[in-house]
């Protein structure tokens, strides 16, 4: 219902009256107002007046009812410890497919390798809970997915120049503009879920921790609509997944990536190889060439451009 209302208020410059707003939808007025004081409570600036309600100005919400059908299926906090906690409890209670956990700041945010990953008011943080009928083995085609679908929803969107780094960092000009974090469950050979998790810096600022990090704002001169990225997103990776076999997934990730060909350290919790990175298997493992000529498949780790 507050979705319908917005959708009123923001077509009209002028004020609405409540009864315009309640036979319109098939409310009470009573009902429309309380509607509109729960918006205005939690920031949305709606003037009412005898004459009925203006919106002035809407923040940058992320309230499940700013995404019109999937609304059931959003889950909005404005803190959580991370939207990864939220969406496996959820994932372990039947929620359904493409369910989605969003907030609005993470306490404890997480990044890959066990690393922290600071999400400050500005930034988008959030888990897609999917459940593909696909062998676990084939799971990290659906993270592949994910970060080729988000760099070019960021390149159109923004004209930007993303590219993705192995495995599923988005950068512009050599600084991470995002970051993926994937968790799964499976029963034999099913999967029950796979959780990924996507923190986008936007209309943040990367702290000094962060010097190889930047931000929409910072590279655009201006603030972005983090409702609108998650909206096109969402979309295209839905659109994406239920349309087209994952077979192709790695070879148009190929196309997004500057990796391959690259001089590169791969830094895991034990070990360090340099070497060309020379390919991306269809698992999504990395193919390094190393100093002595032999080949390594590298299947997780941290990947520096050298
Ligand atoms: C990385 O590049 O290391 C992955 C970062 C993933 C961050 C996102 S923010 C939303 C979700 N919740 C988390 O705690 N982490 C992921």
């Amino acid at each position: 219902m507050k979705g319908k209302i917005l959708k009123i208020l923001r077509g009209e410059n002028d004020v609405v009256s409540g009864e315009t707003i309640s036979s319109q939808l098939g409310v009470s007025r009573v009902s429309v107002w309380k509607h509109i004081k729960r918006l205005q409570e939690v920031g949305y600036h709606i003037q009412a007046t005898p004459k009925g309600y203006r919106l002035i100005s809407a923040h940058d919400s992320l309230y499940p009812w700013e995404f019109g059908e999937r609304e059931s299926k959003i889950h909005y906090f404005d803190e959580v410890t991370s939207t990864m906690d939220v969406a496996r409890n959820l994932a372990r209670n039947d929620c359904p497919d493409f369910s989605v956990v969003i907030a609005g700041h993470q306490k404890k945010g997480r990044g890959r390798l066990k690393r922290t990953w600071l999400s400050s008011e500005g930034g988008l943080y959030f888990t897609i809970i999917l459940r593909p009928q696909i062998p676990p083995a084939l799971s990290s085609r659906v993270n592949f997915a994910a970060s080729m679908i988000l760099a070019l929803t960021l390149r159109r969107m923004f004209k930007i120049d993303t590219v993705v780094k192995w495995p599923n960092d988005i950068l512009v000009h050599g600084r991470k503009v995002a970051g993926l974090l994937s968790e799964m469950e499976a029963e034999s050979d099913i999967i029950t879920y796979i959780n990924i998790g996507i923190g986008v810096n936007i209309n943040n600022d990367p702290t000094p921790r962060e010097p190889m990090a930047t931000s929409l704002k910072k590279i655009l001169g201006r603030n972005i609509s983090r409702k609108q990225l998650l909206s096109e997103f969402l979309d295209h990776f839905e659109n994406r997944l239920n349309n087209r076999a994952l077979d192709s997934v790695i070879s148009e990730w190929k196309s997004c990536t500057m990796t391959i060909g690259r001089h590169v350290k791969i830094v895991t919790n034990h070990d360090e190889f340099e070497g060309l990175a020379m390919d991306v298997d269809e698992n999504g493992a990395l193919i390094l060439k190393l100093a002595d000529g032999s080949v390594k498949t590298i299947i997780y780790g941290d990947c520096f451009h050298t």
